[in-house]
């Protein structure tokens, strides 16, 4: 039986409406707009309406990736919705996903914990996915990052916003084939990023709520940004090795989104001029697993991809994760 071509059929994107600009910040903590630009290129960020929650923000951007790829949410064969920021601890925020969407009783699961890496890791597992079965596979990645964070620790709270993106990879007339997917793990070091209260190490305790530990996103930053840089430059390497393509027939290269700093390292590791890196970490912030969707999505709108285009997508989160994809639209 001759096998259809997979690959990403559509793609959509939500923000939330409200922006909160970097000067606000300094009602809250010591910084200043100056501070939060000039060290991480971020001007504003948006943030969740207290009446939404996860699986709104999943929603529309899951039923704008739907309408790009002209299909209905029959079509669905299976749900991943990549998050650190659950819509509740239990069950998975792809079981909510499922049933607001009104999709068929699919399979449905959630990549949690795989941090700012969620949906590039979540694309080469819905690839494989819709390959091997000829499976419609939603991809989400959605983050309500301004809802876990300690809102009076200046250091983590002014990187961070809420936002969804999502992905419909399957069988047809692909809008960009997958050509590649690399990814990696390194748990060695995972306690220079990651939030350990709520868990069976430390469950949550009126004593621990009373420290913030529930919100403590324990970061040194130092580190991540150097891990940052060297991993989504060696799995940007790595992915267009596999394809055998060189760096110079790059069209577009789509980063996460977390610092200006970090892109702009990863850009000089790689030799790429300024027309080939997207950025818009200044309007949003870093919006873990929605950041490269979000991206994507964006740079698309903006006319900043052809048919024909290839684009790469790197990305680097907690755990540490680490992934990349070459596409051809
Ligand atoms: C967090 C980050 C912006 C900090 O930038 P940096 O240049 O490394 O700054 P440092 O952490 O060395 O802090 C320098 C000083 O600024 C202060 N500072 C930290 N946050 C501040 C803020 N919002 N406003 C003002 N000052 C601040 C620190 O307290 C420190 O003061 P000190 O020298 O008196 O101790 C940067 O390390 C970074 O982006 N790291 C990666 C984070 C990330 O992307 N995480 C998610 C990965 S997916």
């Amino acid at each position: 039986m001759k096998r259809a071509r997979t690959g990403i059929l559509g793609l959509g994107a939500y923000v939330p409406e409200r922006v909160m600009r970097n000067s606000e910040w300094a009602a809250w903590v010591d910084t200043t707009d100056e501070w939060i630009h000039s060290r991480t290129g971020i001007s504003t960020r948006r943030i969740a309406d207290p009446a939404q929650s996860t699986v709104d923000l999943a929603e529309a951007a899951a039923r704008r990736a739907l309408e790009d790829a002209g299909l209905g949410v029959d079509a669905i064969d299976e749900i991943i919705v990549a998050t650190d920021t659950p819509e509740v601890f239990l069950p998975d925020t792809a079981s909510y996903l499922q049933t607001r969407l009104g999709a068929r009783e699919v399979p449905a699961f959630d990549m949690a914990g795989s941090g700012c890496a969620g949906f590039v890791f979540g694309l080469d597992i819905a690839r494989s996915r819709a390959a091997v079965g000829n499976r419609c596979v939603l991809l989400v990645g959605v983050e309500l990052l301004t809802r876990i964070m300690d809102w009076s620790d200046r250091a983590t709270c002014v990187l961070f916003g809420d936002a969804a993106g999502a992905a419909v990879i399957g069988p047809g007339e692909p809008l960009a084939e997958v050509l590649a997917c690399t990814a990696g793990t390194d748990g060695s070091r995972s306690a220079i990023l990651c939030l350990e209260t709520g868990g069976t190490r430390r469950p949550v305790t009126e004593e621990a709520v009373s420290r913030r530990e529930h919100q403590n996103i324990v970061m040194n930053g130092r580190e991540v940004f150097k891990e940052a840089v060297n991993r989504m430059s060696a799995a940007s390497r790595q992915v267009l090795e596999d394809a055998g393509v060189a760096v110079g027939e790059l069209a577009l290269v789509v980063p996460h989104q977390a610092n200006l700093r970090i892109i702009k390292a990863v850009q000089k590791n790689l030799g790429v001029g300024d027309e080939t890196m997207f950025v818009n970490v200044q309007h949003y912030g870093n919006t873990g697993s929605a950041s490269v969707p979000l991206a994507l999505w964006e740079a698309r709108a903006q006319g900043r991809i052809r048919s024909g285009d290839l684009v790469l997508l790197t990305a680097f989160g907690a755990g540490f994760h680490w992934a990349a994809a070459l596409l051809r639209f």
